[in-house]
């Protein structure tokens, strides 16, 4: 017999019950205590699965005991028994659709209900669909961000750079201008033409900013490497370029690399910057309390290189991490990477001990050499090497996208097309270390991506 015939039995047999027991309490005149039912309240729980964001995971929470319990799953499959545990209803046609749970024990029913909405994405958090990813690789990814890089002149420059941007991401960082030698280039004085320019760009096309760097060894402007003052003046003066730069962006940018490449290479004691020298051994802990200071909602990562090849760096990471307790929010790896490592073991290892510590994790910076060797006569991609970057960005792709839906943040690739990569300066040998090539024509490893999120 169907499941929904023995629910409508139930039912019946239900009413007849409390229509006896209330005729004998009132029409009776007996002595006899009235039959009281126990109460009973439906209730449960529903959330969006953090490994695919169509299925709903829907816990029956209703108290007590010996109760017939059913489910309307709104999708038009009629009620369905309630199992022990949890229930997982996937729904992958958009529209809305009101989940019923029924419960029934000694002649009472009880119902209790919701209503989720759905869009091409999945159900929405919250019931809000919010704009729609769309196509390209944002389109493709449903539970992070797709990170790319810009400058202000590409941007005013327009065309096919910005089509670009506006077709596969989602998730805008300012290659160098959103850096203290460009924000801040002397005393007094902050330049946020360029920076504002991007932010600009990036909410009038419905992407996030995530903001790069507020402190970073390597892009300090020279009179704050030469500081005429004291320590305390700068600090204080620390203080303000972080709260000034952070207020500023308060709602506009996402999320914030406090403080980039800290560690040491070799030793992985803290970097002898400026910053430490002026502010001490605990100059991260303060910086990062500016910006919680200046803006309680931002996101606060500390961003560094090396995070997967070098295990003794990592933890050094890791450590920084910790001991910033609740002031640090995520953890930025720069995947400055190649075609033969680090392994795929090695880059799990980032993402476990980031998701262990319960913090966001961003895959920042990725690119993937192709010429490791440095050959400087090689000429051209070979297809061979084309499809090893491929596997290296599926891999990549896959490891973060397989990270719980709590830990994940953004994957940001490091530049758009070949020609424009840093590394060509940073090595001095040719390379294409990226998924487009120099017509804007993806590459096979823009198919990468994709088969990673698979
Ligand atoms: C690089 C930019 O790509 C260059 O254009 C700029 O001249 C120097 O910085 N690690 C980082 C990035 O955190 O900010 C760096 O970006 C690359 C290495």
């Amino acid at each position: 017999m169907k499941i929904k015939n023995i629910y409508f039995i139930l039912l019946f047999i239900s009413a007849l019950f409390t229509a006896c027991s209330s005729s004998d309490d009132t029409g009776g005149g007996t002595d006899d205590d009235p039959i009281i039912p126990d109460p009973i309240v439906a209730s449960f729980t529903s959330e969006i699965s953090g490994s695919d964001p169509r299925v709903l995971l829907l816990n029956n929470t209703t108290a007590g005991e010996d109760f017939d319990a059913y489910w309307d799953y709104g999708k038009g499959d009629g009620l369905i028994e309630d199992q022990p545990g949890i229930e997982e209803v996937t729904y992958d046609t958009p529209g809305q659709f009101t989940i019923t749970l029924t419960v029934l024990k000694s002649g009472v029913t009880s119902t209790a209900n919701t209503t989720i909405n759905v869009d091409e994405d999945g159900i929405c958090p919250n019931g809000d669909c919010g704009p729609s990813n769309g196509s390209g690789l944002k389109g493709a990814t449903t539970t992070f961000s797709v990170g790319m890089i810009t400058r202000s002149s590409l941007i005013s420059s327009g065309g096919q750079h910005t089509q670009s941007l506006i077709a596969d991401f989602n998730n805008l960082t300012s290659e160098y201008e959103m850096k203290m030698n460009i924000m801040y280039p002397s005393q007094g004085n902050y330049d946020f033409s360029a920076a504002d320019a991007i932010v600009g760009f990036a909410q009038a096309n419905n992407m996030d900013v995530h903001g790069h760097a507020l402190i970073w060894h390597n892009a300090t402007p020279p009179w704050v490497e030469n500081f005429a003052g004291t320590d305390a003046e700068f600090e204080a003066m620390v203080e303000d370029y972080i709260t000034t730069t952070v207020q500023r962006y308060s709602g506009t940018v996402r999320s914030w690399d406090v403080v980039n490449e800290a560690v040491e290479d070799g030793s992985n004691s803290l970097r002898n910057s400026v910053f430490r020298q002026k502010m001490g051994d605990n100059y991260i802990q303060k910086c990062f309390q500016f910006a919680r200071n200046a803006d309680p909602n931002v996101l606060l990562f500390y961003n560094d290189y090396n995070f997967a090849s070098d295990s003794g760096k990592r933890a050094a990471i890791f450590d920084i991490a910790d001991s910033l307790g609740n002031l640090i929010d995520g953890l930025g790896a720069q995947m400055h990477i190649s075609i033969n490592g680090p392994s795929a073991a090695n880059i799990q290892a980032v993402a476990d001990g980031t998701v262990t510590r319960g913090l966001k994790l961003h895959f920042a910076e990725l690119d993937i050499r192709t010429n490791p060797e440095e050959d400087a006569n090689v000429s051209a991609l070979s297809s061979t090497k084309a499809q090893q970057q491929k596997d290296k960005f599926e891999e990549v792709v896959n490891i973060y996208n397989s990270i719980p839906l709590d830990n994940k943040f953004a994957l940001t690739v490091w530049g758009l097309r070949d020609n424009e990569s840093w590394l060509l300066d940073f090595w001095g040998v040719p390379d294409w270390p990226l998924m487009f090539d120099e017509s804007y024509n993806p590459k096979p490893a823009y198919q990468g991506f994709l088969d990673g999120l698979q």
